[in-house]
């Protein structure tokens, strides 16, 4: 599947813009994370668009989220590569799991919330956040406290967390006003 596809299908069960920006987001630093990885591009992009698809069906039933968006996406016609890290993203449920592209994805869910939150404290300028900026919000527990610094660092297992950080920035960057920021 195209990621304009997959974009067409969030939207079919998503409305809140926030959170198809979320997915975008966490979509393109799951993009860039399979560059840097040697890892299917294509695929983990489609993986992010789709992993949070079930987030108001749930409606804060946490037990049910992933589970409920893998079935939605096994009935679409996807296969275990895409249902299964989307249910397993679930780490509250299903505990971390330690492959390349669970990894990725629970690490990209969260730092896509803590370089967002650096963006809107420099006035909704992406372009003012760098890997620096990540860096030391990382230390600040109490800055974007809901994005969990614990899931981002296990992307350390892969690599540097510095060219993470770096990569995520320039990842957001790139669909800055797909986001509406500056
Ligand atoms: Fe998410």
């Amino acid at each position: 599947m195209e990621s304009d596809d997959a974009i067409l299908l969030l939207r079919e069960h998503v409305a809140k813009e926030s959170l198809i920006a979320h997915c975008r987001a966490t979509a393109a630093i799951m993009r860039a994370s399979a560059g840097a990885l040697g890892e299917d591009a294509d695929l983990w992009e489609v993986i992010g668009i789709l992993h949070d698809i079930d987030y108001e069906e749930v409606n804060e039933d946490m037990e049910r989220h992933g589970d409920a968006g893998a079935v939605l996406l096994r009935a679409a016609g996807f296969g275990e590569e895409v249902a299964g890290p989307v249910q397993r993203h679930n780490y509250r449920k299903y505990g971390d799991s330690d492959t390349p592209v669970d990894t990725a994805l629970t690490a990209a869910d969260n730092i896509s919330g803590l370089v967002i939150a650096c963006a809107m404290v420099k006035g909704g300028s992406l372009s003012d956040v760098t890997a620096k900026t990540v860096k030391k919000k990382m230390k600040d527990r109490a800055f974007a406290a809901g994005c969990s610094r614990e899931r981002i660092q296990k992307i350390e297992a892969y690599m540097e967390l510095s060219a993470y950080y770096a990569l995520s920035v320039a990842a957001l960057q790139d669909i800055k006003e797909d986001l509406g920021f500056t």
